[in-house]
Formats: C-alpha cells, sequence, structure tokens
C-alpha cells in the first residue's frame, strides 16, 4: 500500500526540505497542510510542488473543522507535524500567535488525529505514526563545559517560543500515554540551508551583506549553537517517522557547536571569496547590538540515540554546508525577490487599512 503523508508546515523552511526529498527519493504521496503565513511559501518546493503526488491544502491547524476534513478526505498513513511559529525573536516581541499555533493548534490536531486513527483498520492503527517536530530549546541553555542535551535532560525553556514547544511536546506525550495514540519525537539544533526564511542568524547575515546593510550580532557573539544541514534534519526526519519506536523522543544534532561570531566571520569569508566587494571585506559590515532578552548561551545535542538505535550520522560539514548555503543565496535572487514583494504588498495593505481607519474615525 502507498504511504500518504500529511505534512504540517510543508510550505516552511524544514518541512518543504522533507516534501521536496520524499517526492524525490520515494513514492509516497503528500498532503502538504499550511496556512501560508509570512513564513511559507509555495515557491520553496520546488518542482515538487507540481507533482501529482502532491496536494496542497491552505488550512491553519487550529481550524478544528479544517484538520478533520483534511485528515477524512484525505486518509494520511501518518503525519509529521512541522507547522510552527518558529522566530524566537517574534515571540519576545509578541506571544499570542506562538500560543496558538504551537499549543492550540497541536492540540487540535492530536484532537483530529486522535479521532482519525481511532477509526483506523487495526493494521492501519499500528502503522499509523503522529510525528512531533520540536527543537533543543525546550531544554534551555548549558554552560560552556555543560555535558549536551540527551533526551532525559529536563525541560527548561527561556523564550516564549520554547515555552511554547515545550507545551507542545508535553501534549504530544500526553496523548500517547492517555489515548494511546502511536507518536514519536524529534528535538533538534538550529538547522541552515537553502530556502531559510531571512530573519534568522545565516540568512539574515547574507542577505544583509549583499546589500551592506549592518550584520547585528546580539551580544558580544559569544552564544553557541549546533548547526545542522536542512537536507541531513529532513533526512533524519524521514527516518525516525518510519522506523522510530512510538512513544520515544530522539534528538538530533549536527555535531558543530560554533559561536555566532565565528559562524558570521565565516559566511563573510565565502562572501568576500564569491562575490569580493569594491569597499572591503564583509566583515567590516559587523555591528554588536543589544542582546536578545533572556538569550540562551549554548545548545548542544547529544545524538548518540539516533546514531545508535537508527544509524542516522550527518552527512554534511559545516564548511561545505556554509559554502552551498551561500552560494545557493547567491544564485537565487528571485525566490528573495518574491519575498520582498510581498512584504512590500503587506506594507501597502497595512497603510491602506491605517488611512482606511482614520477616515472612518473622521466619519
Ligand atoms: P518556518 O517558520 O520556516 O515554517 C513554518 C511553516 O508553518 C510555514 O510554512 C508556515 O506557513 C506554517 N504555519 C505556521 N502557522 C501555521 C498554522 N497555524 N497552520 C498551518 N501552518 C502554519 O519553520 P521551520 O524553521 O521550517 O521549522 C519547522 C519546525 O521545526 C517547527 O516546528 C520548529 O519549531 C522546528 N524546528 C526548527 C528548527 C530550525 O532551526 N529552524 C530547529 C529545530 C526545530
Ligand atoms: O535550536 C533550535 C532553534 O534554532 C529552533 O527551534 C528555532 O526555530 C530557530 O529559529 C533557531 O533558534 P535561534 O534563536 O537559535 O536561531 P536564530 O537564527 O534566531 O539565532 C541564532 C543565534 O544568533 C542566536 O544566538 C541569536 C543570534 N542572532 C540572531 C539574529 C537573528 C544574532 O546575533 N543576530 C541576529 O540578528
Amino acid at each position: 500500500m502507498q504511504e500518504k503523508i500529511m505534512i504540517t508546515g510543508g510550505a516552511g523552511f524544514i518541512g518543504s526540505a522533507v516534501v521536496r526529498q520524499y517526492i524525490a527519493d520515494t513514492d509516497a504521496a503528500i498532503v502538504n497542510v499550511d496556512k501560508l503565513t509570512y513564513a511559507g511559501n509555495l515557491e520553496s518546493l520546488g518542482e515538487a510542488r507540481f507533482d501529482s503526488r502532491h496536494a496542497f491544502e491552505q488550512v491553519d491547524i487550529c481550524n478544528r473543522d479544517q484538520v478533520h476534513r483534511v485528515l477524512r478526505e484525505h486518509r494520511p498513513t501518518g503525519i509529521i507535524h512541522l507547522a510552527a511559529e518558529s522566530h524566537v525573536d517574534r515571540s519576545i516581541d509578541g506571544a499570542d500567535q506562538f500560543i496558538a499555533t504551537n499549543i492550540v493548534g497541536t492540540y487540535t490536531l492530536l484532537e483530529g488525529a486522535l479521532s482519525y486513527w481511532s477509526e483506523l483498520s487495526s493494521v492501519a492503527r499500528q502503522r499509523f505514526r503522529f510525528h512531533h517536530v520540536s527543537t533543543d530549546e525546550v531544554y534551555g541553555d548549558l554552560g560552556p563545559d555543560d555535558p549536551s542535551f540527551t533526551e532525559e535532560s529536563p525541560y527548561a525553556p527561556s523564550s516564549p517560543y520554547a515555552a511554547s514547544k515545550a507545551s507542545s511536546d508535553h501534549l504530544v506525550r500526553a496523548w500517547h500515554r492517555t489515548h494511546g495514540l502511536p507518536v514519536v519525537l524529534s528535538n533538534c539544533s538550529n538547522n541552515y540551508g537553502p530556502y531559510q526564511y531571512p530573519e534568522k542568524l545565516i540568512p539574515l547575515m547574507i542577505v544583509n551583506a549583499l546589500e551592506a546593510k549592518p550584520l547585528p550580532i546580539y551580544g558580544t557573539g559569544a552564544n553557541v549553537r549546533d548547526w545542522l544541514y536542512v537536507e541531513d534534519h529532513a533526512r533524519a526526519l524521514r527516518l525516525i517517522f518510519s522506523e522510530g519506536r512510538a512513544g520515544r523522543t530522539y534528538n538530533i544534532g549536527g555535531r558543530t557547536e560554533k559561536t555566532n561570531l565565528e559562524v558570521v566571520k565565516s559566511l563573510c569569508d565565502y562572501l568576500d571569496e564569491l562575490l569580493p566587494s569594491p569597499h572591503g571585506p564583509h566583515d567590516r559590515l559587523i555591528r554588536f547590538v543589544t542582546d536578545r532578552p533572556g538569550h540562551d548561551r549554548r545548545y548542544a545535542i547529544n545524538g548518540e540515540r539516533l546514531a545508535s538505535e537508527l544509524g542516522w550520522n550527518p552527512n554534511e560539514d559545516f564548511e561545505s554546508g556554509l559554502r552551498k548555503t551561500v552560494t545557493w543565496y547567491l544564485e537565487n535572487n528571485s525566490w528573495l525577490d518574491g519575498i520582498r514583494l510581498r512584504l512590500l504588498e503587506q506594507e501597502a495593505n497595512d497603510n491602506f487599512a491605517s488611512r482606511h481607519r482614520k477616515n472612518l474615525k473622521k466619519n
């Protein structure tokens, strides 16, 4: 029987990589459920978007009726849940949408999945997985000499984003323990690669450097992240989804701890080589700015369980992955132009709405 996988957030950075891989490397069919927020972009799907095995549903996972409809109509054999608000800085500016999508949305999806799953045949029920994609940020932060996060590390989220993801992890575990829904969880470190929205560190720095804008580094740039190439993450997710033990959590890391300053300097070196600037080396643009409130110092993943139980290891090292990423952004200006255009349209709509509100007040 052909696999039919419902992927939420499949128009986002990581979700689109998972969809592209399934379409290119397997014969699975995909139901891509995405609200298309500012971070969702169908262009990130490349050719997979037009494949007959790819069906797109523009649906908000908080919408119970729509979630139930999609499950009834498409009858997936499993779900990989990636849809989320994913940017820490936005969650500090305002957490509403994080609570809605990451907590209420996950709850709504769990309820839909449970009711759908409980009516499946016993063979289909056994085969079914609800794979919840989460983050290492649920574990809080590490000091320089602390051991890396394991699946047993206590939860201690720092930001509203991390707290909303921690909350969703607890809901997923509860639906397994209480209702028997066959779930699997994965908690991953920082991803980088093509198609990442230019608000996250690496793409933001590339885009700013190309426009000769300042490269804002929070604090002293000494915070450490464990970087993982997105295609490696997508491979790990596919493996955990099909082979992972129900009820189990798997940490996914890149085995590449770097300070933010190291990352930005490496980026600048690649840009100097690939697109030298007449104004001098790109690192002249680096500026140290006010730190992020509650900024976690260090993340590092112990990926032993995933390696020993399922045999997964990252293929890409940071040097080759970063070079590929910089090259991709240099060669894919049209993808960035699409985002710039949408931002301009949004601004124009906001201005129109604010003029309209003022006019209404006058009348
Ligand atoms: P992203 O922001 O690039 O994409 C999120 C996608 O979810 C977008 O396509 C968006 O339109 C969609 N979405 C948002 N709200 C929705 C809603 N209410 N209903 C339906 N769709 C909605 O995020 P990403 O970086 O691809 O992250 C994907 C998942 O992986 C998230 O759950 C995130 O927490 C997790 N994660 C990300 C990283 C990372 O470094 N980016 C690391 C670990 C875990
Ligand atoms: O660890 C996994 C998490 O990684 C995911 O769960 C999140 O969805 C993802 O956004 C990412 O979170 P971070 O906060 O670590 O990523 P971000 O790219 O925003 O920042 C990486 C580091 O760079 C962090 O220490 C903050 C710093 N930074 C970030 C930006 C945007 C800067 O110094 N300057 C910046 O302008």
